[in-house]
C-alpha cells in the first residue's frame, strides 16, 4: 500500500510517499533560515509557511514521482506533539486529501515515527529501547512493536537539543547551534570537570537539562572572550577555548544520555537493540558514546541516516502505512495534540 505522509509539527513542511517500506519520493521545505533571523522558531510564521507550502509540495510530489493519486491507499498525518497552529495546518491538508482521495486517515505520534524511521533502512528487532533526542524532546521508551510504546522517562524541562542550542546561543553561535557545538568540539578532549552531568543523582529515568544551562551561563560570564561577534552565515570562528567549551558541553549531554540509557537497559535486559533518533542523534560524540554503551551490553545500536534523524515526512508515511495496514483508522474528528500533552491512543480498528 502507498501511504502519503504529512509532517508540519514544527518548522519543516514535509510530504512523502512510502510504499511497502520504501520511500517513493519526498518533498521538504525547511524554514530554518526564516526562524534563524529570530534566534528560534516563531510559531505564527511557521503556521503561515506551512499554509503557503503544503498544497504546492503535494502537487510537486505527485508530479516528480509520476504517482497517480488513485494509487495512494492512506493519508498519515503527524498529529503531535508539536506547535498547535502548525499541526492544524497539516491536519487540515491531510483531512482534505483523505476525503478527496476517498482513503483512510491515520494520525501518527511524531515521536514514535522518529523512532520507527530506521525501519525504512533496515529491519528493526523488538523489544527495543528507544531514545528520542531532538530540539523539543528527550524521551526513553521500551518499544514492544511499532504499535506498542511504553514511556520510561522524559525530560522535565529542556530537551537535549534545546540544552545544546541554548549553550550555543550564549556564545552567539548561529541557530540551531547543536551542530556547531558538535563540529567545533570534534577532535578536542572534553574537560568533564567544567560542566555537570545534570540530574544523574536522581535514580529514575527522567532527564533535566536546565541545570546545565545555568552552569554554562556562569562559565560564559566568567570567560567573556568566548562570546563571539555575530558571524556571517556559515563561518566558524577560531577562538581559543571555544573547542574545549563545545566538547565539554557535548560530553556532559552525551554522558547523561549514556547513564540514563544504561539504567534503562539494566531494567529491561530483554531489549535487543537501542534505537536512537531525532536531530541530536546526528551528533558525532553522542553516537560514539551510545555505541560504546551498546557494545558493553552486547546489543546493537541503531542510528537512522542523517536525513531520517531530523524531521521528515517519510517517517510519518512509514509508521502511518504500518498502522493503516494493521487496520488502525481515525475519523475526521481527529485532533492535533500540542507539545506537553500525551498523544492518545484513540484509533478505531477495522478487520484487515
Ligand atoms: O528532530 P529535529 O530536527 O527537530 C525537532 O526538534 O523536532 O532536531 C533539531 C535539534 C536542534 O536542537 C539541533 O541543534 C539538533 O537537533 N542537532 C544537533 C546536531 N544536528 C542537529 N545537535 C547536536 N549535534 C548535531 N550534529
Ligand atoms: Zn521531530
Amino acid at each position: 500500500m502507498i501511504c502519503l505522509g504529512v509532517e508540519t509539527s514544527c518548522d519543516e513542511t514535509a510530504l512523502a510517499l512510502v510504499g511497502d517500506g520504501a520511500v517513493l519520493g519526498e518533498k521538504l521545505a525547511s524554514q530554518e533560515r526564516l526562524h534563524a533571523l529570530f534566534g528560534g522558531v516563531v510559531p505564527e510564521l511557521a503556521s503561515r509557511e506551512h499554509l503557503r507550502k503544503g498544497a504546492v509540495l503535494y502537487r510537486e510530489l505527485l508530479a516528480e514521482t509520476g504517482t497517480d493519486p488513485g494509487r495512494i491507499g492512506a493519508v498519515a498525518i503527524a498529529r503531535g506533539p508539536g506547535l498547535l497552529g502548525s499541526l492544524l495546518v497539516g491536519m487540515n491538508l491531510a483531512k482534505g486529501l483523505a476525503l478527496g482521495l476517498g482513503v483512510p486517515l491515520v494520525g501518527v505520534n511524531h515521536l514514535h515515527a522518529h523512532l520507527m524511521a530506521a525501519g525504512l533502512e533496515r529491519e528493526l528487532v523488538f523489544p527495543a529501547l528507544g531514545l528520542l533526542i531532538s530540539g523539543g524532546h528527550t524521551h526513553l521508551y521500551l518499544i514492544r512493536s511499532p504499535f506498542d510504546f511504553e514511556l520510561l522517562g522524559r525530560t522535565l524541562d529542556d530537551a537535549a537539543g534545546e540544552a545544546l542550542d541554548k549553550a550555543a546561543k550564549l556564545v552567539n553561535l548561529p541557530y540551531p547551534g547543536g551542530k556547531f557545538i558538535d563540529r567545533l568540539g570534534q577532535g578536542v578532549t572534553p574537560d568533564d570537570t567544567l560542566f555537570p552531568r545534570p540530574y544523574i543523582s536522581n535514580p529514575g529515568l527522567d532527564f533535566s537539562f536546565s541545570g546545565l544551562k545555568t552552569s554554562v551561563a556562569r562559565y560564559v560570564a566568567a570567560h567573556p572572550h568566548l562570546k563571539l561577534p555575530v558571524l556571517p552565515d556559515g563561518e566558524l570562528p577560531d577562538v581559543p577555548g571555544l573547542g574545549l567549551f563545545c566538547a565539554s558541553i557535548n560530553s556532559a549531554v552525551a554522558q547523561t544520555l549514556r547513564i540514563k540509557a544504561g539504567r534503562a537497559l539494566a531494567a529491561h535486559p530483554e531489549a535487543r537493540c537501542l534505537v536512537v533518533a531525532g536531530g541530536v542523534a546526528a551528533n558525532s560524540m553522542i553516537r560514539g558514546v551510545l555505541t560504546g554503551l551498546c557494545e558493553e551490553n552486547g546489543i546493537e545500536p541503531v542510528f537512522p541516516s542523517l536525513s531520517l534523524c531530523t524531521d521528515n515526512a517519510a517517517m510519518i508515511a512509514h509508521l502511518g502505512g504500518l498502522l493503516a495496514q494493521a487496520g488502525y483508522r481515525h475519523g475526521m474528528e481527529l485532533d492535533a495534540v500540542p507539545r506537553g500533552r500525551p498523544v492518545p491512543l484513540d484509533y478505531s480498528r477495522v478487520a484487515v
